[in-house]
């Protein structure tokens, strides 16, 4: 089963597993809210049912969704918290926005799913206005793992997920016109059985150019 059939299957429970595992997507309005301002457009890449994109809504943002899995967009959808949403595979680019539309980006709790993401920055780097901000989470890698990426078990959900490096994720930053700007390392979920945590780093980058 891969990434988008897992969450076809999981969409009508997902908010409340949420909930349930400490995945709180705030965090993200939390450290772009300085960046951000009413009227303005923000794509939520992986939106899912539109936990990271609530907080935006609230604060006035146009919100531009896409993903996968159908079921999770049907129920994202029941929010009425977006403008437009998409059903499409993030492996398929380039993803279907004219150059420049966005002020702004987010993506919270999916690059776990891919390993190399030099594709999908270079194609937010496309998407993204002059001076607009890009937020996304990532599992970091272990300092002991020289490694740009790798699949490794993860304590919390005892699934294989993909954590970066962060030397790694800056210099995708470097590469794709981006500039760090913010970062925090939060508690990303806890499994509520075993308590085992999953620790989740968030990072702030801006478009200067
Ligand atoms: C853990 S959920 C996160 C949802 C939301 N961003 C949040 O913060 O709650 C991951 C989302 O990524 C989507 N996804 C995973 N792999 C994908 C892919 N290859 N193409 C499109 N969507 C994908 C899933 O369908 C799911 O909605």
């Amino acid at each position: 089963m891969d990434s988008i059939e897992a969450h076809q299957e999981s969409a009508p429970d997902y908010d409340q597993q949420a909930l349930d595992w400490g995945w709180n997507p705030e965090v993200i309005f939390g450290l772009m809210y300085r960046h951000v301002h009413p009227g303005e457009t923000l794509l939520d890449i992986g939106i899912g049912t539109g936990l990271t994109s609530e907080p935006f809504r609230k604060a006035g943002l146009k919100i531009y969704g896409i993903d996968g899995a159908k079921e999770m967009l049907d129920q994202c959808a029941s929010k009425n918290i977006t403008v437009d949403l998409k059903q499409h595979d993030l492996t398929d680019l380039p993803l279907p926005y004219d150059d420049g539309f966005f002020h702004h980006v987010t993506c919270g709790g999916v690059f776990h799913f891919f390993g190399d993401l030099q594709p999908l920055f270079g194609e937010v780097t496309r998407l993204l206005k002059k001076g607009g901000s890009f937020g996304f989470t990532f599992s970091g890698l272990e300092p002991t793992n020289d490694k740009d990426y790798d699949k490794v078990l993860d304590d919390a959900s005892g699934v294989m997920i993909y954590k970066q490096s962060e030397k790694y994720m800056l210099r995708l930053l470097s590469d794709n016109g981006l500039v760090f700007r913010r970062k925090l390392i939060f508690l990303g979920s806890t499994n509520p059985e075993t308590k085992a945590e999953h620790l989740a780093t968030l990072f702030v980058t801006q478009k200067t150019a």
